[in-house]
């Protein structure tokens, strides 16, 4: 089943990093940073896992950029629960950072996993060619910065206090950026790792970016707090420009199940090799968690 291959490879995923990790001095920061990569679902790291075994590339190998991506990820959970931020006290069922440490430890935290991903990605062990691991990094610099989730995560502060509601096309980029990035650098990054043509992951990956985040707008109004293992209908009082909150729930579940069956068109080239990235697809549609 999809469930429990995503277990499996996020498992793989966390013991990688945390093998990494276990290299570093004992100190509150890497106690923080050992706590924030715990518990998730890891499906941005099962992405680049699964797109390297499309592309043959070795798991081994593929471990590096997915230890990555879920330290970036982390860092971007750890600084989205920030009191300046969407001030959430739980994450993953456990208290945030800023509450079981400080706020200087969940910045400091946050800070140091984004750069274990870089130093993480620049290992020759992520990839024996130089050149692909400088294309995995320039890459998901692009990604994760300004142009990328900072950009969206910006955006989404901004919609807050914004004076006229976002458009449809506003809430499409700002989601783009902060959901999007992530999802899509890591669906891609097989391809990447195989030298092989990214395009169709990329597809893949826009629009089941975009049917995460609508997923995740829907859990917050109609989800499980306890399943979820974090605070749940918080996006309206805070003002959050969502699918939700423009087109309503009904139809922002239409939308979301639209983009998963596109997700699994733009698989075709692949054909049944790429069936557990169609179920990845439907699952990121029908979580509760
Ligand atoms: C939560 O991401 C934040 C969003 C980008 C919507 P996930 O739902 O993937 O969180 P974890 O990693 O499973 O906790
Ligand atoms: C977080 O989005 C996105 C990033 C951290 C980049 P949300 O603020 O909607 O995520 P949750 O709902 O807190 O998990
Ligand atoms: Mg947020
Ligand atoms: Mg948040
Ligand atoms: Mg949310």
């Amino acid at each position: 089943m999809f469930t429990d291959a995503l277990k499996t490879d996020a498992a793989r995923v966390l013991a990688h990093l945390d093998g990494v990790i276990a290299g570093f001095d004992e100190l509150p920061v890497t106690r923080a940073m050992r706590h924030a990569i715990a518990g998730g679902k890891g499906l941005r790291g099962f992405l680049v896992m699964e797109s390297a075994r499309l592309h043959d590339v070795a798991a081994a190998h593929a471990l590096w950029p997915a230890g990555a991506i879920e330290a970036v990820h982390a860092y971007s959970l750890v600084h989205d629960d920030l009191p300046c931020m969407d001030d959430d006290d739980l994450r993953r069922g456990q208290p945030t950072v800023h509450v079981k440490w400080d706020e200087a430890t969940a910045v400091l935290a946050g800070d140091a996993l984004q750069a274990l991903a870089f130093e993480m990605l620049a290992d020759p062990r992520c990839h024996d060619r130089a050149a692909v691991r400088a294309e995995l990094t320039l890459s998901l610099a692009q990604a994760a910065g300004a142009r990328g989730m900072v950009l969206g995560q910006a955006c989404d502060i901004a919609a807050e206090t914004a004076e006229t509601p976002l458009t449809l096309d506003q809430i499409t980029r700002l989601q783009a950026g902060k959901t999007g990035a992530l999802i899509g650098w890591s669906a891609e990054a097989g391809a990447r790792m195989a030298g092989a043509d990214i395009t169709p992951m990329r597809h893949y990956a826009r629009a089941l970016g975009l049917a995460f985040q609508i997923a995740d707008d829907i859990l917050d109004v109609e989800g499980d707090a306890a399943r979820a293992g974090k605070r749940l209908q918080k996006d309206a009082a805070a003002g959050k420009a969502t699918f939700v909150s423009l087109l309503g729930l009904e139809p922002a579940r239409a939308r979301a199940k639209a983009l998963a069956e596109e997700a699994c068109d733009a698989l075709s080239p692949y054909g049944p090799r790429a069936e557990t990235l169609r179920e990845a697809a439907r699952f990121v549609i029908s979580r509760d968690i």
